[in-house]
């Protein structure tokens, strides 16, 4: 018997998403039932309603979670009924190329579910193969990741997407390390997860670049040993002004813009590394001297879900939380019903929020 619950799901393109009630299948084999407790609002899932990421509505929202195990499926290992999980989008498939060479990081084949969940007898697209801004969910095993039950959901689920990213984009592609100076560019919940990382790999100078005041007292909290107000003054030129003149190790570009990334090439140092972590859109363009990419020596880099493995990365980032470490309760700006999701895609377009985190 399938189960009946309630979903958020955006029916065509722009439209506001609406609740539902949605099938979801009994898991089958390799698959496991979630019940959902916790899901932030991604800009992705804004992505998808405005029919960003691809046209095959209808989308069934939400990927940022955390929930109980409810069921499991045939041949299900290292799973088991009432687990506490946090969902993720890359659960590795052991056989692909990169898999093969010892990377599953980036896999390139990752497992989703293979039954569909269903409304008025329409198939579901859930949002990055998950589709948690519902009761219950239906993931393969792979997608759920067990980690300490003592923290809280909202809390959790955060680790499943931007705050992982931002994590992610600093202590594993941009490899920060003791003693580094580090920029990052936009203060939004990615960057400020990416001043955290810097923090706990050890940097010594961390430097927080956005155009908004607000977010810039907010990046201190996570670790921001200095900020600059892009809005006010030439951001470049503040870094060397910090960096005795040199520029950082590592630049975190968190936006997606081609003005910030340029700005983030333009300050680090000599052999240093530029991490874009923001999304851009397909029409962006940036045009750098070719001279200095060569002369600067160093390393640009893309990091896709912050290069997590998230059996490696969950449940050590939940320990250090627990142990007082990882600073995460601040992400989440405000707990919302799942019929608030809509009014939190304006909050997050207006900048009020780090995160909104629906609760279930
Ligand atoms: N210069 C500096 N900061 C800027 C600029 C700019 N030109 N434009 C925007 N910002 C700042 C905003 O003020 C905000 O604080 O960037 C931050 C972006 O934060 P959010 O909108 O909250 O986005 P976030 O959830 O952090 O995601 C950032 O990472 O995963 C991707 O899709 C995501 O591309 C997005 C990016
Ligand atoms: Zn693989
Ligand atoms: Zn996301």
């Amino acid at each position: 018997m399938a189960h009946q619950v309630k979903g958020v799901v955006a029916k065509s393109k722009g439209e506001p998403v609406s609740i539902e009630t949605i099938e979801v299948p009994n898991p089958g084999s390799g698959e496991v039932l979630i019940d959902v407790k916790a899901c932030g609002v991604c800009h992705t899932d804004l992505h998808y309603r405005e029919g960003a990421i691809n046209d095959e509505f209808p989308f069934l929202l939400g990927h940022e979670a955390a929930g109980l195990v409810e069921e499991v499926g045939e041949g299900v290992t290292g799973l088991a009924v009432g687990d506490f999980v946090i969902l993720n989008w890359r659960a590795v498939c052991g056989h692909c190329r990169s898999c093969r060479r010892g990377r599953p990081w980036n896999c390139f084949s990752t497992h989703n579910a293979t039954q569909k969940m269903k409304l008025d007898g329409k198939e579901l697209s859930p949002a990055l193969g998950i589709g948690a801004f519902a009761e219950k969910t239906l993931v393969a095993a792979g997608q759920a990741t067990k980690v300490n039950p003592e923290a809280k959901p909202e809390v959790a689920g955060l680790i499943g997407c931007g705050v992982m990213a931002g994590l992610g984009a600093a202590m594993n592609t941009g490899q920060v390390s003791r003693g580094d100076s580090v920029a990052v560019f936009g203060c939004g919940g990615v960057g400020d997860a990416a001043i955290e990382g810097s923090r706990l790999a050890g940097a010594h100078t961390i430097i927080a670049v956005d155009i908004d005041s607000t977010k810039l007292e907010w990046a201190k909290e996570f670790g921001a040993t200095h900020t600059i107000d892009s809005s006010k003054v030439d951001p470049v030129e503040a870094i060397r002004e910090i960096t005795d003149g040199n520029g950082v190790d590592v630049a975190i570009e968190a936006i997606g813009l081609p003005i910030t990334y340029e700005q983030a090439f333009y300050s680090r140092d000599l052999a240093g590394t530029v991490v874009l972590v923001g999304v851009p859109n397909p029409e962006m363009k940036i045009e750098l001297p070719m001279i200095e990419i060569f002369g600067r020596g160093g390393t640009l880099k893309s990091s896709w879900y912050g290069d997590c493995l998230p059996s490696r990365d969950f449940p050590m980032l939940i320990d250090l939380y627990l142990q007082g470490r990882l600073e995460l309760d601040r992400f989440v700006s405000e707990t919302i019903g799942l019929d608030e999701v809509e009014e939190a895609f304006h909050k997050m377009e207006r900048g009020e929020v780090l995160r909104s985190v629906v609760i279930l």
